[in-house]
């Protein structure tokens, strides 16, 4: 399976550094190998441009979110059908600031994996527990929660089209890193929740870490048997880490 690197901008950058970002990394496409492949996901105005500067390399561009409906009256949302139309080939869903400042449940998540599927977008499904839900000892039941409310609806082939991303809530933008042991041991447990759906699932379905992740700790991390790559806040805004971050996982899927 190739190794994943996926930047999430979040609400960062403007107009020129957004722009001066994607020609950074397109500069260095050449080089990046088959066994990685490169998502750049910048804010919703920036998009279109990315696409037409990353358009003859293998970077995908993707949104951060989507609305789930088709098209109609919900003023200030984007549909998967506006996405697809410029050219965007994957999309962020379920992030945990989505769940914790829009309140995003399971079953929305669930729709608005199901659009992105109905118009041929990859699915970046996040997933994850709070600090307290870590400290209870809850994590594992949390995110097997997440996965079945919002994933439970889906077929084998439908499923084979997602990728997930295991964000500790308590790891994003806060310096601290899972473990390798606990990055380990809850992508494997991802990989037994899709295994119930087939084998050829669990074989096909990326996992990538999220979470403080840089070029520091990513190759400890990248070399764990279920974690295929990263899902990088912070260290995506500059340019040479995130470059540095696909050397890592060019290195690790080696
Ligand atoms: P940081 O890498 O800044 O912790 O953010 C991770 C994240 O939320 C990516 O979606």
């Amino acid at each position: 399976m190739r190794t994943i690197v996926a930047g999430n901008w979040k609400m960062n950058t403007d107009r020129a550094s957004a722009e001066a970002l994607v020609s950074s990394v397109v500069k260095e496409a050449a080089t990046f190998g088959n066994d990685v492949q490169v998502i750049i996901a910048p804010p919703f105005p920036f998009l279109a441009k990315a696409v037409e500067q990353c358009a003859g390399t293998s970077i995908v561009v993707a949104a951060q979110d989507c609305h789930q409906a088709e098209k109609g009256a919900y003023t200030g949302e984007v549909s998967a059908a506006m996405l697809k139309s410029i050219g965007v080939g994957a999309c962020i869903v379920g992030h945990s600031e989505r769940r914790q400042y829009f309140g995003e449940s399971d079953a929305l998540i669930g729709e608005k994996v199901a659009a992105l599927l109905a118009h041929g977008i990859t699915p970046i499904f996040c997933c994850g527990e709070r600090k307290d839900e870590r400290e209870s000892g809850a994590h594992f039941d949390v995110v097997t929660e997440q996965m079945k409310g919002a994933l439970g609806r889906f077929s084998k082939p439908e499923l084979e089209r997602i990728i997930i991303a295991y964000e500790p809530v308590w790891a994003i933008g806060t310096g601290l890193t899972a473990s390798t042991e606990q990055a380990q041991e809850m992508h494997a447990h991802i990989r037994m929740l899709l295994h119930t759906h087939g084998a050829s699932v669990s074989e096909n379905v990326p996992v990538l870490y999220g979470g403080s992740c840089n070029p520091t700790n990513a190759a400890g991390l990248f070399a764990q048997a279920d974690v295929n790559g990263g899902l990088i806040g912070g260290a995506s805004l500059v340019a040479e880490q995130f470059l540095e971050l696909i050397r890592i996982a060019g290195s690790a899927s080696a």
